[in-house]
């Protein structure tokens, strides 16, 4: 039986819930680089954790440790999922235990209706939302089934991005920098599905360079700076504290 380690001593760590996720001294290196610096962090079962940090800071690194995508990403670490060990994991196992990361280029596939792509990530079990679900969650979606997923507005890629993870059936998404490019109108609708995708009683990271609203629908926090953990604790303390936010996040 695998144990869990014990993060009770960890810093910060200062919730009592027992965490659904966590990141146990993560290191990765790309070449001879040394990226995520020993990064440690949990997230409780359907929390919104932001995390957070300049650009080059390591968010991007640290998302793609935790879904496993390797190449040319060297990991060394724990990452513990509902109990169960994801760090000696390929990215296709981490997606089959519950994992699903939507990157920042979105990757909607060329040549392939809305409906196609999201039938294309279906393909294999576990799977998750229906079709129908998928549209009773993002209307657009439904509505433009039947075009090129890639000609959609930014914003509808997004949402495609996110019903393909959802297809899945997940216990943590991944989100990288979601809002990217978007207009605020935008983020307000996406901001609305990941509030919905939470009460559903998924958990998700959301790395966003627009802290002021991940901060607003976060629960938490983890704020990284060249590679390693600066803050952890609650989005209410980074937002009323206006010394952090100036060092770290520039805001
Ligand atoms: N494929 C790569 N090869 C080498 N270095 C990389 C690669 N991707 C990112 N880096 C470097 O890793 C550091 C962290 O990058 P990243 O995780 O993308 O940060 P963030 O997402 O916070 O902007 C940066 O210094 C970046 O230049
Ligand atoms: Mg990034």
């Amino acid at each position: 039986m695998n144990v869990k380690p014990d993060f009770s001593k960890g810093k910060n760590y200062a919730e009592t819930a027992p965490a659904f996720l966590s990141v146990w001294n993560m290191e990765a290196y790309y070449g001879e680089s040394y990226i995520v610096q020993n990064v440690s962090f949990n997230v409780h079962e359907g929390e919104i954790l932001a995390l957070l940090g300049r650009n080059g800071a390591g968010k991007t690194s640290t998302l793609r440790s935790i879904a496993r995508i390797g190449s040319p990403l060297v990991t060394h670490g724990e990452i513990w999922l509902d109990h169960q060990p994801l760090h000696n994991m390929a990215s296709h196992q981490a997606a089959q235990a519950g994992l699903a990361l939507v990157p920042e280029d979105r990757r909607i596939i060329a040549g392939l209706t809305v409906e196609e792509n999201i039938q294309l990530a279906q393909i294999a079990p576990p799977v998750g939302w229906s079709l129908e679900r998928l549209y009773e969650l993002f209307p657009r979606l439904g509505e433009r089934r039947k075009q090129e997923g890639v000609t959609l507005s930014g914003g509808e890629q997004q949402m495609l991005a996110i019903a393909r993870a959802l297809s899945r059936d997940i216990k943590v998404l991944l989100l990288d920098e979601p809002y990217e490019g978007l207009a605020p109108v935008i983020v307000d609708e996406i901001e609305k599905t990941l509030r919905i995708i939470k009460e559903q009683g998924i958990t998700t990271i959301l790395v966003e360079q627009n802290a002021v609203r991940a901060l607003e629908l976060a629960d938490r926090a983890v704020i990284l700076d060249t590679g390693s953990v600066v803050f952890d604790g609650t989005a209410a303390e980074v937002l009323g504290n206006d010394d952090l936010r100036a060092e770290y996040l520039a805001i």
